[in-house]
């Protein structure tokens, strides 16, 4: 089946969906993103997405690209016409489109609003999610506002390549103090001897994750000690159990940082407890 995009306010296959050369998210990556997972047929944490989208865009002083109960009816549009049972819902919204100038374009213009669907093979994740996966670690070579999910991604793109290219699938970012700030498209955790949790606090080094915030919740309700704190890469060698959260691995056990085993190099309960429950807890919409 052919995927349907709306763009700017119309529904397209993917060979009319075309942007402007002049679109800043093409020219500057002027731009603000987010990513919904759809879990059968359903919206996971939509509000808490929507509301972020909201502060990416305030941040940024890019405006709405239209209200925001049409745009709630759009994504389920989106969802309907492309068939998705199981995947994610991704939204880029742009400063618009002017002539190639860094200020921004004075008369403003109307924001870009890109949405798409995508379905994904849930059962292959599982899979994963059964062995656990890699991670090697790299330098944070990211700007100092990362809490802002902005589409400018090209250090995280090469950490993911490095990744992949390592036999890995993800990648830890480590500030100048030697201290594990995010995974390059996810949130990292661990678990230390003692079974406490700790996951970096939440400043402008990190983004912070929907799904990181619905596992902090998760976690209180069933009285898990967490810490929200920074912790170094030979904590993380050391640690019980390691895993990642994010839209799109949910929460991913990680078993091997850097050829280092985790625990005993296999999926921990913890993390495997937290993906089992992880759909009972999030809020869901139709
Ligand atoms: N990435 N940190 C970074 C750098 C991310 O890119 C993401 C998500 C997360 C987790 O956030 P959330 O739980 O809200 O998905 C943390 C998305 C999925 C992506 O870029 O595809």
């Amino acid at each position: 089946m052919s995927r349907i995009f709306y763009l700017n306010g119309r529904y397209l296959s993917r060979s009319e969906a075309n942007i402007s050369v002049e679109d800043r998210g093409f020219l500057f990556g002027d731009g603000v993103y987010e990513v919904i997972e759809i879990h059968r047929g359903a919206l996971i944490d939509e509000v808490r997405h929507c509301e972020r989208l909201d502060r990416s865009l305030a941040e940024l002083r890019i405006d709405w690209p239209m209200g925001q109960a049409p745009f709630a009816r759009v994504l389920r549009e989106v969802i309907v016409r492309n068939k998705v049972e199981n995947g994610f819902l991704y939204i880029e919204v742009t400063r618009g489109v002017a002539p190639r100038e860094h200020v921004f374009p004075n008369p403003g213009v109307r924001p870009s609003l890109l949405i798409s669907a995508k379905s994904v093979d849930r059962q292959k994740s599982e899979i994963t999610a059964q062995k656990g996966i890699r991670v090697i670690s790299l330098p944070d070579l990211r700007w100092k506002r990362v809490d802002i999910k902005t589409i400018n991604l090209l250090p995280n793109v090469l950490a993911k390549q490095a990744a992949k290219e390592e036999g890995a699938s993800e990648a830890w970012l480590v500030d100048e103090d030697g201290l594990v700030t995010e995974g390059a498209a996810s949130n990292a955790w661990i678990v230390d001897q003692e079974g406490t949790i700790h996951t970096h606090p939440v400043d402008h080094s990190i983004l912070r994750g929907i799904t990181r915030t619905t596992l902090i919740d998760i976690i209180a309700s069933r009285g898990w000690r967490l810490k929200e704190r920074r912790f170094s890469l030979s904590e993380a060698y050391a640690a019980r159990e390691a895993f990642i959260t994010g839209a799109l691995s949910l929460v991913m056990p990680v078993v091997n940082i850097d050829g280092n085993d985790i625990g005993a190099g296999v999926p921990g309960p913890v993390s495997t407890e937290l993906r089992r429950i992880f759909h009972d807890m999030a809020i869901r919409t139709h």
